[in-house]
């Protein structure tokens, strides 16, 4: 309770955020404040880490807003939340490539009374294989879904945010955003626009009490891989997360608002070394993790 006018206290926030990085008992006790009694929008809630991001929501106290196609998964998810947290989770079933979606998912919850304080755009979806191989009617999908939806959320909830002076956006990137990718040229392109949008917005952010955090996960075990067109073993083993651990890592980065954050320490390494070494390697490194022919 104490913590938390200091959380929302922007200015406060950025000195104890400093402190807190290196401690991660009061990286969970600062979770535990910031997302105390709020409400957070999670797009792509059926499956993977959406749906693991709304379970340790509403372990947090926070009462998340389902929003997927697969309206029977939202209303187990919300089942199970209930029946571990007592938290009445709100379930929409939408698909955010409809025309109009993301205002009129913003309509829908002003009209129901429902103050959204955090955002997490998180639905998104790949295409692994050699551009030529792919639709133009998927590469469209996957722009206005991972590019332009995340977008228009972020437009349309940010203003309420910035009227409260607390909340905030946790948008799911992907180490595919660091460089180019062959042979997952749409996906890691629409990746790091969103890497790029965040890391703007968080800068345009600063000190108004609204946090911005852009995650970058490496390969999680979800129906990720399984939709991209992907085999389940094209990862190496040792470098696939867990929906749990990405969940924990994001909600934990935006509580103390940290810009851009790979979500593991080889993760981290593998971005800094990215940023140096010349663009040519860095294809030839990311394209032979693709295990796809040049020929
Ligand atoms: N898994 C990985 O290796 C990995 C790595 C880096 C980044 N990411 C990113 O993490 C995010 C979550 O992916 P995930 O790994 O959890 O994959 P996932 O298990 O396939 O989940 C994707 C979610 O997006 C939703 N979705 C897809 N199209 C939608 C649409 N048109 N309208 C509404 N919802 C839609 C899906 O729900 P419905 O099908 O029910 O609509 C599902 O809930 C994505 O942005 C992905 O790019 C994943």
């Amino acid at each position: 309770m104490l913590i938390q006018p200091l959380v929302n206290d922007s200015d406060k926030a950025v000195v104890l955020n400093s402190y807190v990085v290196n401690f991660p008992e009061l990286q969970f006790f600062f979770s535990m404040a910031f997302f105390d009694k709020k409400t957070a929008l999670v797009t792509g809630a059926s499956s993977g880490i959406g749906r693991r991001m709304s379970l340790d929501l509403a372990a947090r106290g926070c009462k998340p807003i389902l929003v997927a196609r697969r309206k029977d998964r939202l209303t187990e998810l919300a089942s199970e939340i209930k029946e571990t947290t007592e938290i009445d989770a709100v379930v929409i079933e939408k698909d955010l490539n409809e025309p109009g979606a993301a205002a009129w998912l913003f309509s829908r919850l002003k009209e129901d009374g429902i103050d959204t304080d955090i955002l997490i755009n998180n639905a998104g979806f790949g295409f692994k294989g050699r551009f030529l191989k792919g639709d133009a009617a998927t590469y469209r999908s996957m722009t206005d879904l991972n590019v332009s939806v995340l977008t228009e959320l972020s437009y349309f909830f940010l203003p309420d945010m910035l009227s409260r002076k607390q909340g905030g956006i946790l948008n799911v990137a992907s180490m595919a955003a660091m460089a180019p990718v062959p042979y997952f040229a749409v996906y890691a392109a629409t990746k790091s626009y969103v890497s790029s949008f965040g890391c703007a917005l968080w800068h345009e952010m600063k000190g108004t009490g609204v946090h911005i955090s852009t995650l970058c996960p490496g390969p999680v075990r979800t129906e990720f891989f399984k939709v991209a067109g992907a085999k389940e073993g094209d990862a190496p083993e040792r470098t696939v997360q867990t929906a749990e651990e990405v969940s924990k890592i994001g909600l934990d980065a935006l509580a103390t608002n940290k810009m851009l954050v790979p979500t593991s320490n080889s993760l981290r390494i593998l971005s800094k070394v990215s940023s140096v070494i010349p663009l040519k390697t860095n294809m030839k490194v990311a394209a032979s993790f693709m295990k796809e022919s040049d020929s």
